[in-house]
């Protein structure tokens, strides 16, 4: 258990200190203590929250320790995906789920529950009917009901807001909606019965609808008609949480200020729910510039884009898809190999400038700085 009790003068100094960026600890596991930095959600205790994305097997490393100082807030990276909580019908496995839920508690932190209805990690059996043949309707939502009551129910009071639904928008489709199995079997009402579901199964849980690119114009104007939609059918949905997977370069600040704005006018609440910022413009396109000049420009990106969420008082929750470069979806898989660091903290946990950027943009905003920080 690690106390975050304000420090605000001698975090003030060393911010102004560190201003150009530096790392101050040694990088030895053993003697690693994160503390010697101030806390970001410590500095942003005033405004919003700010998490990150875990799995299950890193709460007891150093990554573990830097989450427990720097954040205050947790999102299963993978653990409470569909595939993950219910490998066979009727056979749940809450363990991961359970162990990041728990480490939360220990620690003062807020859960956000990702996700309950996803065209990726749904498990197989989902689709699959009586005697080899397509589940109907019927079954699907009746399946959709019980993962939902199943889920929610175990977490009520626990984890505070999910993302319901998961980039359900496709701005190709002539009625806004992806076109996958979902939309195909049940029909758009899924989305309905979604949130219904999980407005049952824990009435006090905020409930979002997640999706990426949510600043491109077409995606934007679907996702608002979308939501305006829900709300005018009586459906609980309570806020748009923007993914916010972007580049050193782009969308601007501008973009995303405007898109902000636009959720805010239907009355809705904006997250930023799964942020990073990577050296590509594209998989295969690295930005120009020396690796030291990518994670100057990154510090100041971060910087630019906290100064808008601080602007915005309908945002209620920033987290960082990941805790350090070390592990995170950009430095794995098809994307391995690529030197990618969207992260504010390095491969050895070591703050970067996008982590003094994060504290520069509240001390020039001059939000929370005046206020006492809160646990
Ligand atoms: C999407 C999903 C996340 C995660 C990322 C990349 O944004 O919402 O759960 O899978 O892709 O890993």
């Amino acid at each position: 258990m690690f106390s975050k009790r304000p420090r605000l003068l001698p975090a003030l100094a060393l911010l102004l200190l560190c201003a150009g960026g530096c790392a101050l600890d040694t990088g030895d596991g053993s003697r690693f203590a994160p503390e010697k930095n101030p806390s970001l959600s410590q500095f942003y205790a005033g405004r919003f929250s700010l998490g990150a994305a875990v799995e299950p097997a890193q709460l007891e490393t150093a990554e573990g320790k830097l989450l427990g100082w720097h954040f205050n807030s947790l999102v299963a990276e993978n653990a409470m995906k569909p595939l993950e909580l219910q490998p066979a019908e009727g056979r749940f496995d809450f363990s991961g789920a359970d162990r990041i839920v728990a480490f939360a508690q220990r620690h003062g932190m807020k859960v956000r529950g990702h996700t309950l209805l996803w065209h990726e990690r749904t498990p197989e059996w989902f689709w699959q009917g009586a005697d080899g043949r397509p589940a109907s309707r019927r079954l699907l939502l009746e399946r959709l009901r019980a993962h939902i009551h199943a889920t929610v129910g175990r977490y009520r009071g626990r984890v505070y807001a999910w993302d319901v639904v998961n980039e359900v928008i496709d701005p190709a489709q002539k009625n806004c909606l992806r076109d996958d199995n979902w939309f195909q079997r049940v029909g758009p009402d899924y989305i309905d019965w979604a949130f219904r579901f999980a407005h049952d199964a824990d009435p006090s849980a905020r409930l979002f609808v997640n999706d990426f690119e949510t600043t491109n114009l077409d995606k934007r104007e679907c996702l608002l008609w979308v939501v305006k939609g829900l709300r005018e059918r009586g459906v609980p949905v309570h806020g748009v949480g923007h993914q916010m997977h972007i580049s050193i370069d782009s969308p601007g600040a501008r973009e995303i200020d405007e898109t902000l704005g636009k959720f805010a006018a239907l009355g809705v609440e904006n997250q930023i729910t799964e942020l990073d910022i990577s050296f590509y413009r594209s998989p295969g396109q690295r930005l120009p510039g020396s690796e030291s000049e990518l994670l100057a420009r990154q510090g100041a990106r971060y910087e630019e884009l906290f100064r808008v969420f601080l602007a915005h008082a309908d945002v209620t929750a920033v987290t960082f898809w990941g805790i350090s470069d070390a592990n995170t979806w950009l430095v794995r898989g098809r994307f391995a190999g690529r030197g990618d660091k969207p992260l504010p903290f390095d491969a050895d946990q070591q703050p970067k400038p996008a982590y003094w950027g994060v504290l520069r943009a509240l001390s020039i905003s001059g939000v929370a700085m005046s206020k006492p920080a809160q646990k």
